[in-house]
């Protein structure tokens, strides 16, 4: 029973620049898993606000989705979850830690605008996990760039090895389909936001004339020629590279006519992992182990301001989560028992008995759990892989009310914990700096601290270009390391020393002079390539 629950799912998060097409295309799957109803009928903008949690009140406020929701439905058999990923760029951390608990990603790219700033931060992050990536160039029927450029920019770019599996014929108003080269057919376009059913010819040998009375002459012959030529230039489809995160297959298409969104699904169950095992700081854990275990990759506050409720959205890695049983919490040694868990199909929550490795499950919670925390029948351990990156913006908290610096630290502190933002402290003045991803995290604190602790406060810019986790063999080193460069050394809230640095030429210098200090772009520090130390 276990295995079968194991294989039927797929675990993943679509990513995108914004506007690319991430919202259509993830309407579009749930459409064809049969989770809602109707397509195209339903405004996109509509149906953000409904596919997406909109727990907190701010969200409500700005419009602005701030959350990472869960969408899970039923389709040939098989049990998907997509971890939707906030859009906005200023959120991007909640992007990089959902990431943590995806198994795969469909990596969605406008084919007007080919890669973009955003592609390029989100697949740096899959990079360093080596998460499989299924390629979804989108907007084929507007004028678009060729789709050999197209390539060459995202495997230039992106680092990453392209296999397409299909194939565009002609673009924008040229566009006739695509042709699928491993199941041999024509998958021919034809405008529709609504219906779902897809236009398809099976086309056994290319040089048949069928393809001609199809597609036209013109485009038959150069269909030919294409396919010819990629065969040449593109490395044959390899699930083992695929699954390594070096290959990712190519699909294109159009999502907002339902164009190419099946001949993606189809092929996503086929070859997209199943949960894949996790590592822990004592050894690693496959899915098929009987006990539970499980991590908190994001938490949602104020589901309700009045009772300052949060939901903890828990990744099950092991074994099987089951409803009012008691799981040992291993950061606070202590048990815990969650008598309401939610589970989440299509865009809604309901309490849920039991659930399986690759499931999230939606935890309420009064304060009890950090990112990062786990979750076992037990075995103290704890999942890596969930760390912390440097923040870009960084300011000085003040407290402009103090008679209510109590109600501000514990503010700051619940907010830090939930992931709004990170917080360093100075080591020679104990100036606590706020660190975000964007501008609005600043304003998302300070409005929460008003009205959810009393406290208000302002924030001061300060010129940091990155804060990079500091470490070294030699204890004295660190140590002198430390004391020398004091005026630029924090601490983050598991009390490890980060150095800020001023600026890129500063980091390159001051790592250059302390040969045996290493200095890390996150906080967990484990491959070579994270390493920011000499990597300029
Ligand atoms: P995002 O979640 O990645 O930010 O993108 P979203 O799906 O919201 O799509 C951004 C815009 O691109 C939307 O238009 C959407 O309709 C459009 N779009 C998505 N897929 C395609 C496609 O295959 N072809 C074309 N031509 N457009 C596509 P909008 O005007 O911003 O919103 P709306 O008024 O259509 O809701």
């Amino acid at each position: 029973m276990k295995q079968e629950e194991i294989s039927k799912r797929r675990t993943f998060g679509i990513i995108s620049h914004p506007d690319a097409g991430k919202t259509t295309l993830t309407e579009k799957l749930l459409l064809f898993g049969g989770a809602i109803q109707t397509a195209g009928a339903v405004k996109s903008n509509k149906f953000k606000k409904a596919a997406t949690s909109d727990f907190m009140e701010i969200e409500k406020q700005r419009g602005i989705s701030v959350a990472t929701s869960v969408m899970g439905f039923d389709y040939d058999g098989y049990k998907i979850n997509i971890l939707d990923t906030p859009g906005h760029k200023d959120f991007a951390e909640d992007t990089y830690r959902t990431l943590t608990a995806v198994d795969s990603v469909i990596l969605v790219i406008d084919c007007v605008k080919g890669v973009e700033e955003q592609t390029r931060k989100l697949m740096e992050v899959c990079r360093m996990r080596h998460t499989p990536v299924i390629l979804f160039v989108n907007k084929m029927d507007r004028e678009g760039q060729e789709p050999y450029q197209l390539l060459e920019e995202v495997e230039r770019e992106l680092s990453i090895h392209t296999c397409p599996l299909s194939w565009p014929i002609g673009i924008g108003e040229s566009f006739k389909g695509v042709y699928n080269r491993f199941e041999k057919q024509l998958d021919l376009f034809r405008p529709n936001k609504t219906k779902i059913a897809e236009d398809v010819v099976a086309i056994n040998d290319l040089n048949s004339p069928e393809l001609d009375k199809h597609i036209g002459e013109a485009a038959a012959g150069k269909l030919r020629d294409d396919v010819e030529l990629i065969a040449g230039i593109y490395e044959p489809f390899d699930k083992q590279l695929y699954s390594e995160g070096y290959l990712a297959p190519v699909f294109f298409g159009s999502a907002i006519n339902n164009f190419g969104v099946k001949e993606l699904l189809d092929t996503f169950v086929r070859i997209a992992p199943s949960p894949l095992p996790r590592h822990t700081d004592k050894r690693e854990i496959t899915p098929a182990e009987n006990d539970f275990s499980g991590f908190i990759f994001k938490i949602h506050a104020n589901l309700d301001p009045k009772h300052r409720d949060r939901i903890a959205f828990c990744r099950i890695v092991s074994g099987k989560f089951e409803r009012n049983k008691f799981y040992y919490h291993t950061r606070l040694d202590k048990k815990f028992r969650f008598s309401s868990p939610v589970g989440f199909m299509a865009n809604e929550k309901s309490i849920v008995e039991d659930a399986w490795p690759g499931d999230v499950i939606g935890l309420y919670d009064t304060g009890n759990f950090k990112i990062g925390d786990t979750l076992t029948e037990g075995e103290k351990l704890s999942f890596q892989g969930i760390p912390s990156f440097s923040p870009e913006i960084f300011k000085e908290l003040v407290n402009k009310d103090p008679f209510k610096s109590k109600q501000l630290e514990k503010g700051i502190s619940q907010l830090t914990d939930e992931g709004v933002a990170q917080l360093f402290i100075r080591a020679n003045d104990n100036v606590k700096i706020i660190g975000t991803v964007g501008e609005l995290q600043f304003e998302v604190i300070q409005f929460r601290l008003l009205h959810e602790y009393g406290a208000s406060c302002a924030f001061t810019p300060l010129e940091y270009f990155k804060a990079c986790w500091v470490t070294s063999d030699d204890k004295k080193l660190l140590d002198k390391f430390l004391l020398h460069e004091s005026r630029y050394i924090t601490y983050d809230k598991h009390n490890h020393p980060v150095y800020m640095a001023k600026s890129e030429w500063y980091l390159k210098i001051t790592s250059e002079a302390n040969p045996g200090i290493e200095f890390h772009s996150t906080s967990e520090f484990k491959t070579e390539q994270e390493k920011l130390h000499g990597a300029k």
